[in-house]
């Protein structure tokens, strides 16, 4: 029986979610953040507190945009109306003959009124609003289906879960827009990755789709992504008379619109705007591979109509390619955390898009033979996603003969150890565990944000340590003195303290942050999290075998693989050791009693499907926590279909595979029965 909320604590709870929805709008879509950080953190806590006391959860309840479990795999989405592409124009005139051609259609010799708008270069998706209620995220697919990600939109802050702040609220809406990730995040993220030894993004594109594409949504949530809406297909209940009249709706609405919309009364009005935000694109935080030209009446947009896969209505003007031309004066590598030796080369610095560049990653030694890039050649470079750049060709029409190729190197540029390079693998690395350059690199991450959090451990900082002779181990750090650090040009009184109590406060660590901050190949804060919450201690996880941890759902061959070499590694367990010697205590709240045996629901698994009395994602976390697993479709290996009202096509098909199915009060008595708790919503 559902338990009566107190009138007041009913209001709290919608004041609360009103309140902090309102702050986050002002903070993701506005950039205009009124509200502290620290004050929307507590009433965000106080919302979850009373949330979670009263079971009475909203569902634009800014709690729900996380913590909902992994999928095996994503859901179709079928699109009420296709989603289209757009062709592309390069040039004044191809602008010109795209008027021409319109006024022809519509037979006018009146100017026709357009809007122009930045193209953001992110992932295209579909908004579901029903009533007013975000129901359902979809990518464009092939434009007639997609793939639901729903899970992983909603923790887009920018993305409303609710349409609010106008009278009308339609019945249905699908609203359009792009994904995206900002330039100096997609930076961070490629840094992040490098160090962890993973792969990188090619350019922000690729690293917004990547993490839409995530069965896991906390993997989306802790990659900062924006939405920017454009447009819509299916709408039911409200009309607009323009794509200026939309754009004001949205506005209106609290989503997050395209930067510095124009409207130009002509195509010549047209060709100005373009040229503005091309040379504006430089200053924009993410990255804009051309200006979309709409007709701005949606009379005439029909009128005009749609070719095969394109409307007539609208073009994308592309922006030139960001290249240039220069030499590659030399070739050299660096040394990362991982011990990975990754090439660089140094040109003969040139100008791309307003930027100098004068060297550019060249990833591997493949990637040099693939592309046969030598020292001396001219190349032609650009900024990849107009970012990072990197060597498109070498022209090798330019070549004198005097140009020298450079070999795979034999040691280690920091410290001249030997290397390897592991079958399969293209990295090659320096072998040496006491390489400065590594460890260097060890420590920044060690001491990093989601690390050990120590402030004033900076890159700056530890290369001065390094310089200095005070650091030359890992452990070091915590044998810092203040006298040390005052003997030190960049060090008076007050900053050394300051340090030192940083360091100091770090000796008390979290399991979780520990395992992530020692920097161990493959694990990142996800990673280490998982961890965390199946071994108690760190040094249950000391000379583990590569099994142990594949038994881990979350975990996987490669992380395996590389925790158990780590902790097998006894120059590993001594540093560990000697941490504990230095006074580092750590302490794990994330740990989970390993309890499976007993729990109701083990090893059976469950589809749920129709509506449902509770938020699915809830429903699917309480079979979880009693041992079941929860997956989005039914197959022969689904034990039970859990189904409420109008549960469509998954009820046919365990029906068809004689799946067990049966509704949310009888999943509940399932777990009550075995648990013997009186309730548990
Ligand atoms: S309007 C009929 N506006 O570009 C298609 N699209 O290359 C309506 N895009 O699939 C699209 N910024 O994903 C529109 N301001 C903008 C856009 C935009 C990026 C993407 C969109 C589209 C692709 C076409």
């Amino acid at each position: 029986m559902a338990q009566t909320i107190p009138s007041e604590i009913k209001k709290e709870i919608e004041g609360l979610v009103k309140e902090l929805n309102y702050h986050s709008y002002l903070y993701y879509v506005l950039d205009a953040p009124v509200m502290p950080d620290a004050k929307y953190d507590s009433q965000y806590r106080r919302l979850k507190d009373l949330e979670e006391k009263y079971t009475y959860i909203l569902p634009d309840s800014p709690t729900q945009r996380v913590g909902a479990p992994a999928l095996e795999k994503f859901d179709k989405a079928k699109h009420s109306e296709p989603m289209l592409s757009l062709d592309n124009s390069f040039s004044a005139d191809e602008l010109k003959e795209f008027d021409k051609r319109n006024r022809k259609l519509l037979d006018t010799s009146a100017d026709i009124e357009y809007t122009v708008e930045p193209k953001y270069d992110g992932l295209a998706m579909e908004l579901t609003y029903i009533d007013g209620v975000l129901t359902r995220a979809s990518t464009r697919g092939d434009g007639l289906e997609g793939e639901d990600v729903t899970r992983n939109i909603k923790t887009i802050r920018a993305v409303p879960l609710k349409i609010e702040g106008v009278e009308k609220i339609p019945a249905q809406i699908d609203i359009r827009g792009e994904v995206f990730m900002l330039s100096a995040d997609f930076e961070k993220l490629n840094r992040q990755r490098e160090q962890q030894g993973e792969p990188l993004f090619a350019n922000p594109r690729n690293a917004a789709a990547g993490s839409i594409r995530q069965l896991n949504p906390s993997i989306t949530s802790s990659r900062r992504l924006f939405l920017i809406c454009y447009g819509i297909g299916a709408a039911k209940g409200i009309a607009f008379a323009s794509h200026t009249d939309l754009i004001n709706w949205l506005k209106q609405a609290r989503f997050p619109v395209p930067k510095g919309l124009t409207r130009a009364k002509d195509i010549e009005e047209v060709i100005l705007a373009v040229n503005r935000i091309e040379a504006e694109r430089q200053s924009f935080p993410f990255e804009a591979d051309g200006a979309v030209v709409k007709v701005n009446d949606f009379g005439l947009q029909q009128k005009l109509g749609m070719k095969t896969r394109e409307p007539r209505w609208a073009t994308a003007y592309k922006f030139r390619a960001r290249q240039a031309t220069t030499i590659v004066r030399d070739i050299q590598s660096g040394v990362g955390r991982t011990g990975v030796i990754t090439p660089f080369a140094v040109f003969e610095p040139v100008q791309i898009g307003g930027v100098t560049v004068s060297r550019s990653t060249l990833h591997n030694w493949d990637e040099i033979e693939r592309k046969d890039i030598r020292i001396g050649d001219t190349v032609v470079i650009e900024r990849a996603g107009d970012v990072i750049p990197h060597v498109v060709r070498v022209i090798v029409d330019k070549r004198t003969g005097n140009e020298r190729t450079v070999p795979l190197p034999d040691t280690c540029p920091a410290c001249g150890s030997g290397v390897v390079r592991e079958d399969g693998e293209v990295a090659v690395r320096c072998i040496s565990l006491h390489c400065p350059a590594q460890v260097q690199e060890k420590i920044i991450h060690f001491a990093s944000r989601g690390g050990m959090d120590i402030e004033g451990l900076g890159e700056k900082n530890v290369e001065l340590f390094f310089s200095h002779g005070l650091i030359k181990h890992f452990e070091d750090i915590y044998r810092l003195t203040k006298k040390d650090l005052l003997t030190l040009p960049r060090f008076a009184e007050k900053s050394a303290q300051n340090l030192i109590d940083a360091i100091e406060m770090s000796r008390h660590a979290v399991l979780s942050r520990f395992l992530y901050a020692i920097g161990i190949l493959h694990i990142g804060e996800y990673a280490a999290k998982v961890l965390a919450r199946n071994f108690q201690a760190l040094c249950d996880l000391y000379y583990i075998s590569p099994e142990k941890i594949i038994a881990i759902k979350q975990m996987g061959e490669k992380i395996a693989a590389s925790v158990s070499a780590f902790f097998n590694d006894q120059k590993n367990i001594d540093l560990m050791n000697s941490l504990a010697e230095l006074g580092i205590t750590i302490t794990n709240p994330d740990y989970q009693q390993p309890d499976e045996g007993t729990k109701p629901l083990k090893g059976l698994t469950f589809v749920i499907t129709g509506s449902m009395p509770k938020p699915r994602k809830d429903i699917e976390a309480l079979i979880d926590e009693n041992g079941g697993h929860a997956t989005s479709s039914v197959s022969k290996s689904t034990d039970y279909l859990v189904a409420g009202d109008e549960p469509g096509s998954k009820m046919d098909k365990a029906k068809k595979l004689g799946v067990a199915i049966i509704s949310f009060d009888k999943l509940v008595k399932m777990i009550e029965e075995k648990n013997k708790q009186p309730r548990l919503f």
